[in-house]
């Protein structure tokens, strides 16, 4: 798509784009009009497209309850999210359109396209394998896959079948697989002997075999994959394609409740355990059908690539579920961006003539430092839209992602959202816009939200983000067993009235952008900050402190631990430790690294510490709280503050000495 002009304003502070004619008239939405009529009536606006979006074997009794913390949409209506991603398309004459273009990350080994009749039959087998290991509607099923088709496979298998799909992130150790597979109860895991990483063989059969332990997991399927070897327990281990062998590929698509269970996501809060994050089905399905169609306004002859790990809610929603319901051809590339060498992805984008590509603002801060020379070896001319996710972008990579990816001609779209909300929730429209450096944007047509203070009122200049009821239909239907803990994060700030998100975030339409307010019909513009609770974002992965300090103190050398995040130029933030020891231990390079090579092996690589300091007291309040405002100011050498409210404000003078605090 060439000639596509943007209205560049002439300052900086004022660097507003708008989508050009023929954008705007090749979206699916172009008129901004459509904001306020949704908002008139949310209910009916999401009726709409529930009806017009997806195929339902009965329809709904009553689109929307609420009895807040808890809400149901869609309630009586029955639906199958693998007949509506797979089948539909087949039966519309669409068998033969590439679903799913498979890159694997060796150089020399060719890609594999899957069809959408290919891909029911692959669905269909598999969900026969499941149901012949023993799987029915509501068990769960474990799914620790790295990219690649059989993941797509395993995942709408389950949904065929009603079984609920609790996929883990395939570089989490054997460990946070272990916790995850225990909570949920799963049956059946299924993973694959290895995957190729920086062209090495990881094995992760072996980790896998580690998180069965002590859980309920009866059975593992095995895909063979990277041809490693690995240890098949009899009875227990099977491999994928020995069970597929005699599979049928018919299964019929099971009617599910609306509200029934459809898949569980365990993320990081802010205690030590990861919660099981519940997604149903009717609800779910058409947010991820209409974000996907509407975000990344994909037509029939688009190459979409979304490049988050299926472990990731971006995943789910963008890289199988959204793209799938659309009929759309994806991408998946197993490997890492810089292997063979950094520019792998701009390699994948020329070749397979890539349309839409979304991805996260770490990977682009990599490709910043790595230098704009990369990107220029390849044709990047068939991008015509680019999205980002995950934590907030800043001035500089969104200006290089537009000038160098995009070319200076197509849109970012900054979409804000969490595993909870399923879907995204806050962007600009690619047929409306504006797009502006840093700012999200409005919320999705018929979702609201808002930025209030402590007490719930509007503080647009700054304060909490939080979404106003009715509550969207992706959101979360609440934390697997821990009702507590799902009406203490969410809903016990703003009791039934709002929704609290964690995040900060500030209007900026009078701040930076007035003059946006009457050409796009705005009435906020607004601009995430960043997480205001104990989460973090490390290159883009959610973490928790919490849950680092737990798996620090497992070792035997340490008593207590404080993580806070710093802020970090390339990963956003990066998590650093105030440890401290048990008598009888100092603290020493050695044991630094031991406790950085524990954090890896329990947890994961992504949560690595950056720094690890050896403290004999933490900052704590009387009410034994530590003080982490303290901490995280001691590494930004921000102010401290007042430390009157310490037991023992003595430490702090401490502490400046170790971090190397400026007097
Ligand atoms: C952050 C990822 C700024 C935010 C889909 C949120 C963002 C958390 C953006 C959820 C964005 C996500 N701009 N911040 N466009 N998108 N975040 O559950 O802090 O992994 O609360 O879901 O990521 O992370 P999660």
């Amino acid at each position: 798509m060439k000639g596509i002009k943007w209205v560049v304003e002439d300052s900086v502070e004022k660097e507003v784009w708008w989508p050009s004619e023929e954008l705007k008239r090749r979206a699916w939405v172009n008129d901004p009009s459509i904001y306020e009529e949704a908002d008139k009536d949310p209910v009916a606006f999401w009726e709409a497209r529930a009806r017009e979006g997806l195929e339902w074997f009965k329809s709904w009794d009553k689109a929307y309850e609420e009895d807040l913390p808890y809400y149901k949409w869609f309630i009586g209506g029955k639906i199958n999210a693998s007949y509506n991603a797979v089948d539909r398309h087949v039966k519309a004459g669409k068998g033969n359109k590439p679903a799913i273009i498979w890159v694997p990350e060796p150089p020399e080994e060719p890609s594999r396209v899957i069809t959408y009749q290919q891909l029911k039959d692959e669905v269909c087998r598999f969900a026969n394998v499941l149901k012949k290991l023993g799987v029915k509607k509501g068990d769960r099923v474990g799914i620790y896959l790295p990219l690649i088709p059989e993941v797509h496979i395993a995942i709408l298998a389950c949904t065929r079948i009603g079984a609920v799909h609790s996929v883990v992130f395939s570089a989490f150790s054997g460990e946070s697989l272990r916790v995850r597979l225990e909570d949920a109860e799963a049956k059946v895991l299924i993973t694959a002997d290895g995957y190729y990483r920086r062209g090495k063989i990881v094995n992760l059969k072996a980790n896998a075999d580690e998180g069965i332990k002590d859980t309920k997991v009866e059975k593992i399927v095995v895909v063979k994959r990277a041809g490693n070897e690995v240890n098949m327990v009899e009875g227990r281990d099977f491999w994928w394609h020995e069970l597929m062998k005699d599979a049928a590929p018919h299964c019929d698509p099971e009617p599910m409740d609306s509200e029934d269970m459809m898949f569980l996501l365990y993320t990081s809060g802010t205690t030590g355990r990861p919660k099981g994050v519940i997604h149903t089905t009717g609800g779910y399905l058409t947010q991820a059908y209409w974000t996907t169609r509407w975000v990344f306004d994909i037509h029939d002859d688009d190459i979409y690539w979304c490049t988050s790990d299926i472990g990731w809610i971006t995943g789910h929603t963008y890289l199988c579920y959204g793209p799938l319901l659309n009929c759309a051809t994806l991408i998946l590339y197993e490997g890492s961006p810089d292997y063979p060498q950094i520019d792998r992805w701009w390699e994948i984008i020329e070749k397979y003539k890539v349309t839409i590509f979304y991805t996260a603002p770490t990977a682009i801060r990599m490709f910043v430092r790595a230098g704009d020379e990369w990107p220029k070896k390849h044709d990047l001319s068939t991008l015509r839209l680019l999205g980002t996710v995950g934590e907030p972008i800043d001035r500089e990579t969104w200006l290089w992602y537009f000038n160098n990816i995009g070319g200076g001609r197509c849109p970012i779209t900054d979409t804000w959202w969490q595993t909870e909300t399923g879907g995204t929730l806050m962007m600009s429209l690619p047929g409306i816009g504006p797009f502006m450096p840093t700012v999200s944007g409005r919320p999705f047509p018929g979702t609201r939200n808002a930025i209030v203070d402590e007490e719930g009122n509007p503080s647009p200049q700054g304060g909490y983000l939080v979404l106003v009821p009715p509550m969207p239909p992706g959101m979360l239907r609440g934390l697997y067993k821990a009702d507590d803990k799902y009406r203490e994060t969410y809903w016990s700030r703003y009791p039934k009235r709002y929704y609290f998100t964690g995040d900060g975030a500030r209007d900026v339409i009078n701040e930076h952008a007035p003059h946006i307010k009457e050409k796009g019909k705005i009435k906020h513009f607004i601009r995430v900050t960043g997480r205001v609770d104990d989460v973090m974002k490390v290159a883009g992965h959610r973490l928790s402190t919490a849950e680092l300090e737990d798996a620090f103190n497992r070792h035997p050398a340490v008593t207590e631990t404080a993580v806070v995040p710093q802020p970090d130029p390339m990963k956003g933030e990066v998590p650093v430790a105030y440890v401290v020891l048990k008598s009888g231990y100092r603290g020493s390079e050695e044991l630094s690294k031991e406790l950085v090579e524990h954090i890896s092996k329990t947890v994961g690589p992504i949560a690595k510490p950056k720094q690890i300091f050896f403290v004999d007291e933490l900052p704590k309040t009387r009410s034994g709280k530590i003080m982490r405002r303290i901490l995280k100011a001691l590494l930004t050498k921000d102010k401290i503050g007042d430390t009157s409210t310490l037991v023992n404000p003595d430490v702090v003078e401490n502490l400046k000495k170790i971090v190397g605090y400026p007097d």
